[in-house]
Parts: C-alpha cells; structure tokens; sequence
C-alpha cells in the first residue's frame, strides 16, 4: 500500500509541468553558456521572468547590473560577464509578442 502512495505521487509529479520545469528552464535554447545562464538566473526568480523578455545586448548589460544593485545578485565581471550576456543576447532578443522585429526597438 505504502509503495502504491508513493508511486502514485511520483505519477502525479511528473505528470505535472510545475514540478517538470521546476526552474523554468526549459525554454531556455541550447547554446553556449545556456547551464552557467540558467543556473544563476533561475537560482531567485523563475527562468521565465528571464525568457519572457526580449532585449537588446545593452539592455541585457544594464539588466545584470540591476539584478546585482537592486537584488543583491553576485556582481558579474570578466569571462562570466561576456558569456551570460553574449548567451542573453543571443537567446532573447528584441521581439514582440509574435516573435516578429520590433521596429521601435532599433
Ligand atoms: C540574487 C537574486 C537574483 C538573481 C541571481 C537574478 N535576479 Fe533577476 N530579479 C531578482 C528579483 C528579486 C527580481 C524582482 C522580483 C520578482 O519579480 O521576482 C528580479 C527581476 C528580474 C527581471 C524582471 C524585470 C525587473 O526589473 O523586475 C528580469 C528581466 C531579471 N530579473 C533578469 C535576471 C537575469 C537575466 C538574471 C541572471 C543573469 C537574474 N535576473 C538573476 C533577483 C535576482
């Protein structure tokens, strides 16, 4: 009885997209420095905060340093600092909903 309990809430939270995309992450796209991304990202807000975004490499920049000033985030320099961003910028770019170039973002 115990295990048929147990195996029943491992179904049930794996069947459920809350707990399969705990960090949410998995819209994250493959590329360099998505791991080193998400797991700074992701360790205060969920991954979707960061992927619902759309932005230019500089308003990127400016978010990092918002995230450290405002939010306590470790502050980003060097090598890190260029591939986080080099990452969002790729990854997240300006778009609007439908994914089409926002004109008033150039
Ligand atoms: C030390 C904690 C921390 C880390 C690490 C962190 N953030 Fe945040 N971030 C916050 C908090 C707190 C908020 C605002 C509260 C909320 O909505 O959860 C926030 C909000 C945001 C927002 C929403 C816009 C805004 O200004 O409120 C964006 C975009 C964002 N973070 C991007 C990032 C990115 C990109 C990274 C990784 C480079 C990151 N954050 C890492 C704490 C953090």
């Amino acid at each position: 009885m115990k295990t048929t309990i147990i195996a029943l809430v491992a179904l049930v939270a794996l069947a459920s997209p809350a707990f399969a995309d705990e960090r949410g992450i998995d819209d994250f796209p493959e590329g360099k420095g998505r791991e080193e991304t998400a797991n700074l990202c992701a360790a205060c807000h969920s991954g979707r905060l960061v992927s619902q975004q759309g932005m230019s490499r500089a308003q990127w920049d400016e978010t990092l340093d918002v995230m450290t000033e405002r939010h306590k985030m470790p502050k980003l320099e060097g090598d890190e600092r260029t591939l986080i961003l080099d990452y969002l910028a790729a990854a997240f770019p300006p778009k609007t909903r439908r994914g089409a170039p926002n004109p008033f973002l150039k």
